[in-house]
């Protein structure tokens, strides 16, 4: 019989790889592991249950509506990093400013926690895939006093771990800390995430593009053209298209298969849609330890010095080959006026 690994057990296991973090990494991974089982039950029976579906009627910093399971998700993860000692605070989209935990035990904390709680919320009426998004970095500021921005205002290259969990026809946790990405499925009948994908690595070539098509006419002369040459027939193309709506669920499809999954600057929304701090930089960490790359049409995203909490940024990530590709165009007819000027 196959021998079945446990999250718990790989983290246990892995914790030789953090020789400074003396097991506080694990722990954080161990709580991010329950509060995700507690979402991924309410994600489950949100078609159920008339009182946490459909919208709350709150608008976050985004000026979008929030959903119920938006809220819960949020909370959750939010009180389940509260209630243990590694994190000195907390970012997520779903909050205008950082959480910053003040009991002296959480100060003592070495770790901010950035969070996309979920991921794809418009999809959660129609029984679509959602999911989570998160990252971790070591602070800035000393320990043992509280957590302030600059702690949360890190390149993505300082990411010590980042992850996703997407709930689809099943619940999966894929995750790195810098070591590969390994892929995790919720066994529901007993609660517990098994190890499935080890050392997930990302085709360096596919044939899917992820775009929201609608918005051709706003796109940049480059990314129409890039486009095009993905709907031209030529050996391997046309690829196929498809596009879910829920990042998460998008970029964990292209992972596995290989393609392309990009949200341009538009003149509908100049910095793009997707927050550098909830959504790029986890997704672009994962991309990179996969073999994949990630960018915002001119540099690697792990490289932007972000400037605000909230900011955005356009994101082309996916299949090295692939994203290449966009990049040449990209260059040929965006840039390279810009860059003679
Ligand atoms: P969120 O639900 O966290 O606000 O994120 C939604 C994001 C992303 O998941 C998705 O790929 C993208 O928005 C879809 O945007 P469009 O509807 O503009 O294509
Ligand atoms: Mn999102
Ligand atoms: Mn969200």
């Amino acid at each position: 019989m196959k021998k079945v690994v446990t999250l718990g057990q790989f983290i246990v296991k892995k914790q030789e790889d953090f020789p400074y973090a003396k097991g506080e990494l694990s722990s954080l991974l161990s709580a991010l592991r329950l509060a995700s089982k507690i979402v991924s039950r309410e994600v489950n029976k949100a078609g159920l249950m008339d009182d946490i579906r459909g919208s709350s009627g709150v608008t976050n910093i985004q000026g979008e509506t929030q959903m119920k399971l938006d809220d819960f998700a949020n909370l959750e993860f939010i009180s389940s990093m509260m209630a243990r000692e590694e994190i000195c605070g907390m970012a997520s989209e779903e909050n205008d400013d950082i959480i910053i935990f003040d009991r002296p035990e959480c100060q003592d904390g070495k770790y901010v926690l950035l969070i996309d709680p979920l991921d794809g919320s418009s999809n959660i009426n129609v029984n679509v895939s959602i999911g989570t998004i998160f990252s971790i970095y070591r602070r800035i500021s000393p320990v043992g006093t509280p957590a302030t921005l600059e702690d949360f205002m890190q390149r993505g290259r300082e990411q010590v771990a980042a992850g996703y969990v997407v709930y689809g026809s099943s619940t999966m946790l894929v995750f790195t800390t810098g070591n590969g990405v390994n892929g995790f499925t919720l066994d529901p009948s007993i609660g517990t995430f098994c190890l499935s994908h080890p050392d997930m690595k990302m085709p360096e070539d596919g044939s899917i593009y992820s775009v929201n098509e609608g918005n051709y006419r706003y796109f940049s002369e480059g990314v129409k053209r890039y486009i095009k040459y993905c709907q031209e027939e030529a050996e391997g193309r046309p690829y196929s298209a498809r596009y879910i709506g829920s990042l998460v669920a998008d970029f964990h499809r292209n992972l596995i298969k290989g393609g392309i999954y990009f949200y341009p600057a538009s003149g509908l929304s100049p910095r793009g849609k997707l927050r550098l701090l909830y959504e790029n930089n986890p997704l672009a960490f994962i991309a990179q330890q996969a073999g994949g790359r990630a960018t915002d049409g001119r540099m690697d995203i792990l490289d932007i010095r972000p400037s605000e909490l909230h900011e955005r940024t356009p994101l082309f990530i996916g299949s090295k080959n692939m994203v290449d590709k966009v990049h040449e165009f990209i260059d040929l007819y965006d840039l390279k006026g810009e860059k003679n000027k």
